[in-house]
């Protein structure tokens, strides 16, 4: 049974389970309360409380519940009770307390869950991540990097869902993200890739539990127009620590851009193209540069996958050699299979088909090429193509400048040492 609402819609139509409703039955109940299906469906995607009062009071006699008990189902302190609640947290925070743990002291002992899939770095579960998230000692991950399904009711392995209420979503997400900070070493990191309608909510819950460090915008497009809305055109990727600042941070770098066809940079550097770093341009929060998984040669499965490029990015950024990743929705891999590669302990689980993710394990060549194709491009200026086009077309390149860029390539590898970090020659080395 869920507890915590994010909606009114969804507030009633647990009221209605309870009495036994299908939702015309309930629809044709509400009548008794002046309330039509409109009415209701208007509370459905957002959290606010209904101002008309003729709905609100349909509402509230339907539910036999205050507008207060309305708020605090909600989890809102009620409007206008701020002051007392405020005064009264300490008898609040005792009854939950001793609440909990009669709770705690009738939970039965957690079984061990056999892995699915083991190699020398990983291990993989099969399983629903709620679960499996309870064999995870606390502060024992260096980075977590979620991708869970959006809700959006798309196709997955039998027995996994992509269609939840509203506050049944939320409730749902909230109760892994409590496991992902739980799990986490101080320092470490949490990626959480969704649409940025779901992500506002979810910076909403981690604000005040982590710390922020960036929202990164993804330009993707993922859909068709929508009609009266601007065309949705990327994903958001958030980045929070578990702490006051990341344990690890290793500066990620690319390449300038440039027109395809000229090799010219699109932007004009003028003047300051001699401080260049020949290890590319610092990496900003917004992310142009990854592409959808679309190709069947680079598809390990049907459903949603994420590029290799993208995982490589999240996982050097806040990790080093040895440190340990966690995903808890494994899809096909990407997570694990990057890891295998930058030499990262991990851990995953997976609800659906766990097949797939063992065949790519096993079977590295495919992202082994895909990830040298990232690191042609990766920590440079002008990838080597593009040096050669630009030298081509009597275009300045990094070498004319060598001396000055060496001494901000060194401040990059001091900033990363200090950091406890390895270098990037490192991490190519190891992809040999
Ligand atoms: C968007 S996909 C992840 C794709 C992945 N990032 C990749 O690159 O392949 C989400 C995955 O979460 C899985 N999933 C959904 N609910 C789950 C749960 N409760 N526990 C574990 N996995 C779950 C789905 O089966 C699906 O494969």
């Amino acid at each position: 049974m869920k507890l915590r609402f994010f909606t009114v819609f969804d507030i009633v139509k647990n009221k209605a389970d309870q009495l036994g409703h299908t939702e015309e039955e309930m629809y044709a109940y509400l009548k008794n309360y002046k309330l039509n299906k409109k009415d209701l469906l208007a509370y459905k995607e957002n959290g606010v409380i209904p101002t008309d009062e003729k709905v609100l009071n349909g509402i509230l006699s339907y539910l036999d519940m205050s507008k207060v008990e309305l708020e605090l189902k909600l989890g809102r302190i009620p409007t206008g009770f701020e002051e007392i609640f405020l005064n009264n947290t300490k008898e609040i925070a005792e009854i939950l307390v001793e609440k909990n743990s009669v709770k705690q002291a009738e939970q039965s002992p957690i079984p061990a869950i056999q892995p699915y899939y083991s190699s020398d770095l990983g291990t993989l579960y099969n399983g629903d991540c709620l679960e499996l998230f309870k064999q995870v000692p606390n502060e024992s991950v260096d980075t977590i990097f979620a991708d869970p399904p959006f809700n959006l009711d798309k196709e997955y392995d039998e027995g996994v869902s992509d269609k939840n209420s509203f506050s049944g979503y939320l409730a749902w997400y909230y109760k892994w993200i409590d496991e992902c900070i739980r799990v986490l070493k101080p320092g470490g990191s949490l990626f959480i890739y969704n649409i940025p309608k779901w992500n506002t909510y979810l910076s909403e819950y981690l604000n005040g539990r982590m710390n922020f460090r960036n929202w990164i915008t993804v330009d993707m497009k993922f859909g068709l127009p929508i009609q009266n809305r601007l065309y949705p055109a990327n994903y958001s990727l958030l980045y929070y620590v578990k702490g006051d600042k990341p344990k690890t941070f290793n500066v990620q770098r690319i390449p300038l851009q440039t027109c395809p066809h000229c090799g010219r940079e699109i932007k004009d550097y003028g003047g300051y193209k001699n401080k260049m770093n020949p290890n590319g341009v610092t990496l900003s929060d917004v992310w142009s540069d990854i592409y959808p998984v679309r190709h069947s040669s680079s598809k390990n499965r049907k459903f949603n996958e994420l590029s290799v490029k993208l995982l490589d990015r999240v996982i050097s950024m806040s990790t080093n050699e040895g440190d340990v990743v966690l995903d808890p929705f494994g899809g096909s891999g990407t997570t694990f299979a990057v890891s295998e590669l930058l030499g990262r302990k991990w851990i995953g689980f997976e609800l659906g088909n766990c097949d797939i993710i063992k065949e790519r394990l096993v079977n590295k060549e495919k992202d082994k090429k895909l990830f040298e194709k990232v690191y042609e491009e990766k920590n440079k200026l002008f990838p080597d193509k593009v040096k050669e086009l630009r030298k081509k077309n009597g275009l300045w390149i990094d070498d004319d400048f060598r001396q000055d860029n060496e001494k901000e390539t060194e401040n990059d590898k001091k900033t990363n040492e200090n950091n406890d970090n390895i270098n990037y020659d490192q991490i190519s080395l190891s992809l040999k």
